[in-house]
């Protein structure tokens, strides 16, 4: 039986550096933030002043050490009350209930597609395809028609793309949560579909695009 966990990865390609910062961008202005030893849970003080005091890793570390966690990429479309079409590269994505179905993405203060997630109140998360990093790049840029060059369902949580995607999930904003520079929304899934259940997902590691191979 082959283990879903046992995988190892080809890259498929190296990440733009704008994009692949992702995991890195933001955390720059916090400049780290884990306490050095305080000796055990019952001395750590939570209080602000005690984190500044005990500041022992840089965000460069931080930065390497979050580039080793492997993640499947996402892109996260909304639409805003005024009808128009926003998406992202999201890798900050995962499940987080089953019952009921919940999902969390994590969504830089500074995207432009945040106000209309918070507008609509909804989003729809395209899970892409092994191969489809020029998909994944695109949407980690700013342009303002990242939208011309794909082909997409309009729907009422966002834009589900028609080519590129394994599955998508289409979600309502069940919360909201501000976590430093970034917005977690937690939303309830109200549809959702496998496109294709013979093609994987892109990985995203070590800044770059990979695609997997299964260990037996
Ligand atoms: C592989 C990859 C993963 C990313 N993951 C996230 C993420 O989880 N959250 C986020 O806010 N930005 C993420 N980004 C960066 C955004 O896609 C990028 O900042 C984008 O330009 C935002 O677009 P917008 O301002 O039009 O919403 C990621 C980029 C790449 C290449």
């Amino acid at each position: 039986m082959r283990q879903p966990e046992a995988k190892d990865f080809e890259s498929s390609g190296q990440a733009p550096r704008r994009g692949a910062d992702r995991a890195d961008k933001g955390m720059e202005d916090r400049g780290g933030f884990q306490r050095s030893d305080t000796g055990g849970n019952r001395n750590i003080d939570h209080s602000p002043s005690s984190k500044e005091q005990h500041l022992s890793l840089t965000a460069d570390q931080y930065k390497g050490i979050m580039a080793r966690y492997p993640s499947g990429v996402t892109v996260v479309t909304a639409t805003d009350t005024n009808g128009k079409d926003f998406g992202l590269t999201v890798s900050a994505f995962t499940a987080a209930s089953l019952e009921p179905p919940l999902v969390l993405v994590c969504v830089d203060t500074s995207s432009n597609t945040l106000p209309a997630i918070r507008e609509s109140q909804a989003f729809t998360v395209n899970i892409l395809e092994a191969g489809k990093q020029d998909i994944a790049i695109q949407f980690a840029s700013k342009d303002s028609d990242k939208f011309l060059a794909v082909n997409v369902e309009n729907t009422s949580t966002g834009p589900v793309l028609v080519s590129g995607v394994v599955a998508y999930l289409r979600c309502r904003v069940e919360s909201q949560i501000e976590a430093g520079d970034h917005s977690i929304f937690v939303g309830l899934v109200e549809d959702a579909r496998v496109i294709d259940e013979s093609r994987q997902g892109l990985l995203f590691c070590d800044r770059a695009f990979w695609r997997m191979v299964a260990v037996d």
